[in-house]
């Protein structure tokens, strides 16, 4: 396949495993974020900040070339200037700061922006009435990115976990678990999944198929907090010693069908072999 020129724009965790990935198939790959020195070897850094648009136009003057543009900043503060600066602004500053068009824009989304709150299940066609701030923004963002004169694609991570991401092995390692009543569902994604979508998206593309509009990009099993923690706290041998229940962010199921439709097979699928893997890497 020819080469191609992907720039990830907040060229973080998933950002920049996509980014080896993308190298590995022999593609020139440059990934912008503030802090450069951290990004693995062989992509180009750009250090530019996505909210000051005079000096991100400055950084990405010399780009010649972007037949994909990734969009996977993600806010450095959880209030609503954070997330406005980093879904809106920063990707509007990136569009207009940006020399030349993309073929394709790929923005990494959230399951944040369904509202649905009954255990039901939820796909791409579903409705989205967030309440919480972070779900308003992030959807204001979708429809930015739909509005664009760049195609584009939206795929929506639900809790994204793997290696880093520590906090629920440490609850559950601390002896508290969640409650069984009132049942709440949660969905996850190991990281290499969501490098994984990406990069299987990012081909479909060049192999000239048509992408849909949006993919919500989730494992197999959506289950309740109290069958994980429980879970966790057997594998891990922990003894239970408190129940509290999480901070409500909705209960719903949510489903991959389009994703798998589109022939995405999960590294993943399903939190026990995610999690078994991590565990036993620690
Ligand atoms: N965590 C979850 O469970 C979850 C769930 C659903 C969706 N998501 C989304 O998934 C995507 C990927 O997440 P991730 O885990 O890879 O995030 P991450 O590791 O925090 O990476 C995000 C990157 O964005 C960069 N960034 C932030 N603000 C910036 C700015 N103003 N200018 C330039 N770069 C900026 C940061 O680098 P610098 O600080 O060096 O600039 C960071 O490397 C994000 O869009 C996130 O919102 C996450």
């Amino acid at each position: 396949m020819q080469q191609k020129t992907i720039l990830i724009a907040g060229c973080g965790d998933v950002g920049s495993k996509l980014g080896q990935q993308l190298l590995q198939q022999g593609h020139n790959v440059v990934g912008l974020r503030r802090n450069i020195n951290q990004l693995p070897q062989g992509i180009q850094g750009i250090s530019a900040d996505l909210g000051q648009l005079d000096t991100l136009q400055q950084a990405l003057s010399e780009i010649q070339q972007c037949d994909i543009l990734v969009y996977s900043a993600a806010a450095s503060s959880h209030d609503e200037a954070g997330y406005q600066s980093a879904y809106l602004q920063g990707m509007r500053n990136l569009l207009q700061a940006l020399p030349v068009q993309p073929q394709h824009l790929f923005f990494t989304s959230s399951s944040g922006v369904y509202h649905q709150d009954d255990h039901g299940w939820v796909d791409e066609t579903s409705p989205c009435h967030p309440q919480s701030f972070s779900g308003r923004i992030m959807l204001q963002a979708e429809q930015a990115v739909a509005q664009a004169s760049v195609p584009s694609t939206v795929v929506r991570f639900t809790g994204i976990y793997g290696p880093g991401r520590n906090h629920l092995l440490n609850r559950v390692r601390r002896g508290d678990v969640a409650p069984q009543e009132p049942p709440q569902y949660s969905n996850r994604i190991h990281r290499d999944d969501c490098t994984g979508v990406l990069n299987h998206l990012i081909n479909l593309h060049f192999n000239g198929q048509a992408l849909l509009d949006c993919y919500l990009a989730t494992d197999d099993e959506p289950v309740t907090m109290h069958e994980v923690t429980h879970w966790l706290a057997e594998t891990l041998g922990s003894e239970i010693l408190t129940t509290t229940a999480s901070r409500r962010a909705g209960s719903k199921r949510c489903s991959n069908q389009r994703l798998k439709d589109s022939g995405y097979k999960f590294i993943y699928p399903d939190f026990r072999s995610g999690y078994r893997e991590l565990i036993h890497s620690q």
